[in-house]
C-alpha cells in the first residue's frame, strides 16, 4: 500500500508506473453501443483512393456498405489508449456515451478536426494534456453539497466516529476541495477535528492546487454559506474564512489534519484502512465494471 503524500503527484510518475495497469482485452466494452452516425467514414472512403481501389480487388475485404463503421468510436479509443500509454491515466472503462461528449465539446474548442489529430499532442506536450484532463473531468462541487447528507454525517456518522481515539478519513474524488473544508468545519465543530487525519484525493492535480489553496469565488458563498445553515452548521459561516476583493480563503487552521495528494482510484491502490470514505459524484461517471472494481477498493 503506498502512502497517499507519495502516491502519481506528477503525471509523469503515472507514467511511469501505471503503463501495465489496463487490461487491453477489457478495453473499449462500450464502444460498440455507440449509435453515432457514420458520416465521417462515408467522407474517408470519397478521399481515400487506396482504401477503394483495395476494396474493388480483394474479395475478402467487407462490403462497407454492408458493415456499419463509426470512424469516431475507433478514433476515441485511439485516443484513449495513447493517454493510457502515455500517462497512465485509463479512461477505458468511463461511461462511453459522456465520455465521448466531452471529447467532443474538448475537439470544437480547439483548431483540431479529427480526435485521431489530439494523438502527437497527447503524446508529446503534457501541458496539452493537462488541459485535455481538465476538459474531460467533470469537477463541479460545493460546500456543504446535498445539506442533509451532510446533516446525516452530523447526526448518525459522528456519534460512531467519536467511539474512536484517532479518525481516518478519506474524501476520494475530492475536486477543488469544497467538500474536504465543509467535513472539516464539520468535524471541528463536533469537537472531533483534532482526532481526525483526512486524506483528499483526486487524479487531476489542477483540482488538487485550488483545494490546497482554499481560494474560492466571494460570489459562492451564498449558496455555500444557506447549505452550511441547513447542514446543521453551528455557527456564522463567515467566521470560517477571509474575504480580500472578489476571493475568499478559508482558515488554514481547518487544513492543518488534512493531506491533499494525487491518487487515481482506477489505477492506485489503498492506502490503509479508514473510519469513513466520501466518494460523492465521482463513480458515476464510471461504467458498471469500473464501479465494482472501485468499491472493492474500498471495502478490502
Ligand atoms: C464532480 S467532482 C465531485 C467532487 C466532490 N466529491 C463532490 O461531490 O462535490 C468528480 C471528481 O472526481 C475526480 N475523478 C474522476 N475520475 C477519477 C479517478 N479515476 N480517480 C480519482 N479522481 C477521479 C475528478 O477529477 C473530479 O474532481
Amino acid at each position: 500500500m503506498g502512502n497517499p503524500q507519495n502516491t502519481g503527484n506528477e503525471m509523469g510518475d503515472s507514467q511511469d508506473t501505471d503503463n501495465d495497469m489496463g487490461n487491453p482485452q477489457n478495453t473499449g466494452n462500450e464502444m460498440g453501443d455507440s449509435q453515432d452516425t457514420d458520416n465521417d467514414m462515408k467522407n474517408s472512403q470519397d478521399t481515400d483512393d487506396d482504401m477503394v481501389n483495395s476494396q474493388d480487388t480483394n474479395d475478402d475485404i467487407e462490403d462497407p456498405e454492408e458493415t456499419i463503421i463509426d470512424y469516431e468510436d475507433i478514433e476515441i479509443k485511439l485516443v484513449l489508449e495513447a493517454v493510457r500509454l502515455r500517462y497512465g491515466y485509463d479512461f477505458t472503462n468511463y461511461a462511453y456515451a459522456s465520455m465521448k461528449r466531452r471529447l467532443k465539446k474538448t475537439l470544437e474548442e480547439s483548431s483540431m478536426k479529427r480526435f485521431s489529430d489530439m494523438i502527437p499532442m497527447l503524446i508529446q506536450d503534457k501541458n496539452f494534456f493537462r488541459l485535455f484532463l481538465k476538459n474531460i473531468s467533470v469537477n463541479v462541487t460545493e460546500m456543504f453539497r446535498d445539506p442533509h447528507f451532510f446533516l446525516s454525517i452530523r447526526q448518525q456518522v459522528v456519534p460512531y466516529l467519536k467511539t474512536y481515539p484517532f479518525i481516518k478519513i478519506w474524501s476520494a474524488g475530492v475536486s477543488t476541495g469544497e467538500e474536504v473544508y465543509s467535513l472539516a468545519i464539520l468535524l471541528r465543530e463536533e469537537g472531533i477535528y483534532d482526532n481526525c487525519i483526512i486524506y483528499a484525493t483526486d487524479f487531476n492535480d489542477n483540482v488538487l492546487e485550488t483545494a490546497r489553496n482554499g481560494i474560492y469565488p466571494e460570489k459562492d458563498m451564498q449558496l455555500n454559506t444557506s447549505n452550511y445553515q441547513k447542514a446543521g452548521g453551528k455557527e456564522s459561516f463567515a467566521s470560517y474564512y477571509h474575504a480580500d476583493y472578489n476571493s475568499v480563503i478559508f482558515d488554514n487552521s481547518l487544513k492543518k489534519n488534512i493531506v491533499f495528494a494525487n491518487h487515481n482510484l482506477v489505477s492506485d491502490g489503498v492506502f490503509g484502512e479508514m473510519n469513513m470514505i466520501l466518494c460523492r459524484n465521482v463513480i458515476i461517471y464510471f461504467n458498471r465494471t469500473l464501479q465494482n472494481n472501485v468499491l472493492k477498493l474500498f471495502i478490502i
